[in-house]
């Protein structure tokens, strides 16, 4: 069943008398119990996307297109509509969870505030309910836990509260926001086997958000990469390395730290990206891509299907599959 269903979404902000595009032409689907990855680098417009989910872009952003959660179009709700959404069918987890949490009051507290308030939970059914959140997140000994403040807990222990509080409100689609992005790699792994946990047993949506695609790529369904704002390639997760079509897909998988050449230099894709308004005209891409034509600096590419996945690459065919691995340079 599909959860969230997001067509041709294109947002644009208007700054200093200007509008800007950040977000074009996104169209991208969640089922129940899928995990959908979203990659791209710095400034693609991943954030956006999920802030246009939630409907918490700033007051200069105007969103286009269809944003549909469990058949319910997001971007007409009404005031109270809206609230209900964001309060228990949808979550959003960021990357540095001490932003998201008040630091003077207790963990207690933060975890029990929404149940009372919003479902009219008596204060012993809330911490019920809180303290039995919390173990199923992983969180030993609850009941003490409940009344340190955020302070006393790990980056790790905080993030396992945020999905605490998504879990406790009942959201069927949880956003993830780069939410291992701060963590040591062990807490890391921790956090993401939870999000997988909690996705095959209560059959969560979730939309992982990271600039690190061999992440997504192990823990999610299906991976949609982002460029300038637009989706450049979508596809099943599973073998995403060796079917990955698009120059900049294979560009990430060669940027990539690699666990052999820890002490090396990084290898970084050459070039700065451009923005989505830099690029309204041809691929986003071209000035960094080592196949770029002339057509593909004069005109738009669309995205198309390539080898069971969607691609937006006019070259997509005509590039030899040993050069697209990497493995001929
Ligand atoms: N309210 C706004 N007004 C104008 N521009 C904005 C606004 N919000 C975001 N942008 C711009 O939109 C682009 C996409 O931003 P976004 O935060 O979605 O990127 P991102 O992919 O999440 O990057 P990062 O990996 O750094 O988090 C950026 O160039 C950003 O500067
Ligand atoms: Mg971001």
């Amino acid at each position: 069943m599909t959860l969230l269903d997001i067509r041709s979404l294109s947002v644009t902000a208007s700054t200093q008398g200007a509008t800007l595009p950040i977000i074009q032409d996104v169209s991208l689907s969640i089922a129940r119990g899928e995990a959908v990855g979203l990659v791209g680098e710095s400034g693609s417009g991943k954030s956006m996307t999920a802030r246009s989910i939630m409907r918490l872009h700033g007051r200069n952003v105007t969103a286009d297109g269809t944003i549909e959660f469990e058949g319910r179009d997001v971007l007409s709700m009404g005031v109270r509509e809206l609230r209900s959404y964001r309060r228990s069918d949808v979550s959003m987890i960021f990357q540095d969870p001490r932003a998201a949490i008040n630091p003077v009051r207790t963990i207690g507290a933060f975890l029990t505030e929404g149940l009372r308030g919003s479902f009219g939970l008596s204060k012993q059914e809330a911490t019920r309910r809180a303290i039995a959140a919390m173990a199923a997140v992983g969180i030993t000994r609850a009941e003490e836990r409940m009344a340190q403040y955020p302070h006393e807990f790990s980056g790790g222990m905080l993030q396992r509260v945020m999905i605490c509080s998504s879990l406790l409100a009942n959201s069927r689609l949880l956003l993830a926001d780069e939410p291992t992005t701060a963590l040591d790699v062990t807490t890391q792994a921790e956090v993401v086997g939870l999000l997988d946990d909690l996705r095959r047993e209560r059959g969560l949506g979730l939309l992982f958000i990271t600039h690190d695609l061999d992440l997504a790529a192990g823990l999610c369904d299906r991976v949609f990469v982002m460029y300038a704002g637009r989706i450049v390639e979508a596809r099943a997760a599973k073998n995403f390395e060796s079917a990955a079509q698009h120059p900049y897909s294979r560009a990430l998988f060669e940027a990539r730290p690699s666990v052999d050449f820890r002490a090396a230099r990084l290898p970084a894709i050459p070039g700065v990206p451009l923005s989505a308004s830099e690029s309204a005209d041809a691929c986003a891409f071209a000035p960094r891509c080592p196949y770029a034509t002339d057509e593909c600096r004069t005109s738009l590419p669309p995205l198309e299907e390539a080898d069971a996945g969607d691609v937006r690459c006019i070259r997509v065919h005509e590039i030899p599959r040993a050069h697209l691995r990497g493995t001929a340079s």
